[in-house]
């Protein structure tokens, strides 16, 4: 080892599925591939120093305190990469990180958090062997090593929008990381926005894990992960074509059927709130009467993403701050768009 003591830093976009992951097998295989725009302005910033050791030890800052229940979540995570990784056990991690939106927002942050951790680990990794990555390579790693934290990171790793599983859109996709489809878009979905409605900021009452588990005894399982193979060929159609209004009703489709699969697993939960359905409703409303193409999705949770092209911002921000932002917790929104991806902090 040529270096003793090394410091990375980097910052990572959270994402937003079109086609959703949801079930998976053994260790972060998805049972259907997922397709995801990168986002721009809700990302993780994570500072790793590193120190060769006799043994492993960490310290966890979030937002400049120590946070003992993330850190348990990553030592857990830096203990199971030891396969890939076996530096890490002889290191002692000084590790920083802040998110850029609250993290009371509700805003599922472990896909920013996981790639940005991945990124540190994975640049640490090519300064230890002294062996810089070829870029593509690099974020491949990247990618692979965020999956093993949380699945849905993967996707943060590539600008614009990625695909994570196999699937026969493209033969270079893989269940084991994802890969970035970006540069396939149409000129239609070069500038979208993503508009977060924050419905409740509060922690969700049952995390992905479970959801994920619970897909083992759906009855619709099956079914469920044909329909999504199919949507992302949909989806991905639409974006390579520009027909944003096939897109958007599939990925209110996809949206629907996620949350109509908590509820009926067993047991069954539910994850929307009145608040959303109201704000559902209004969306396809404003589509309508106003005939513009404002689609919606969800992740697991309440909170409500509204899609749209760049070029129709100021009629959807005006229809946002008179209709939608009282439905919000403390009126909050946050204006997010497409993302260009990860960025090494120097
Ligand atoms: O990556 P996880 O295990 O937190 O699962 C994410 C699941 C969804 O956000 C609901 C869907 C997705 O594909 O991002």
């Amino acid at each position: 080892m040529n270096s003793k003591h090394i410091n990375v830093a980097w910052k990572s976009p959270s994402n937003i599925a079109i086609v959703k992951y949801w079930g998976k097998k053994s260790v972060q295989v998805p049972c259907n591939p997922s397709i995801s725009f990168t986002l721009d302005k809700s990302f993780t910033e994570m500072h790793v120093s590193f120190t060769q050791a006799e043994k492993f030890q960490l310290e966890f800052y979030f937002e400049d305190k120590p946070n003992k229940s993330f850190a348990r979540r990553i030592e857990k995570h830096l203990f199971e990469l030891d396969k890939y990784m076996p530096w890490i056990k002889s290191g002692h991690f000084l590790i920083h990180s802040k998110n850029s939106f609250p993290h009371s927002a509700g805003i599922a942050s472990s896909a920013s958090s996981m790639s940005a951790l991945a990124l540190c680990l994975c640049d640490l990794e090519s300064q230890i062997n002294s062996s810089p990555f070829e870029a593509n390579d690099f974020f491949n790693r990247a990618s692979f090593i965020s999956r093993l934290g949380s699945g849905s990171a993967c996707r943060s790793i590539f600008p614009k929008l990625a695909l994570w599983g196999k699937s026969n859109i493209h033969t270079l996709s893989s269940d084991l990381y994802a890969i970035g489809l970006g540069n396939e878009l149409n000129s239609a979905f070069q500038k979208v926005n993503d508009s977060i409605l924050i419905i409740n900021s509060t922690e969700k009452s049952v995390s992905s894990s479970l959801g994920h588990e619970l897909m083992q005894t759906n009855p619709y399982a099956t079914s469920r992960y044909q329909v999504a193979k199919e949507n992302c060929l949909k989806v991905y159609n639409a974006l390579v074509t520009g027909d944003f209004e096939k897109f958007g009703n599939t990925l209110e489709e996809e949206a629907l059927q996620l949350h109509a699969l908590m509820m009926c697993s067993s047991p069954s939960f539910i994850l929307m709130q009145p608040n959303s359905l109201i704000a559902i409703d209004k969306i396809r409303k404003f589509r309508k009467d106003q005939g513009l193409p404002v689609y919606f999705t969800l992740d697991a949770g309440p909170n409500i993403h509204l899609i749209y092209p760049g070029e129709i911002r100021e009629p959807v921000k005006a229809f946002i701050e008179s209709e939608l932002a009282p439905l919000c917790d403390g009126n909050y929104w946050i204006d997010d768009q497409i993302g260009e991806g990860p960025k090494k902090i120097n």
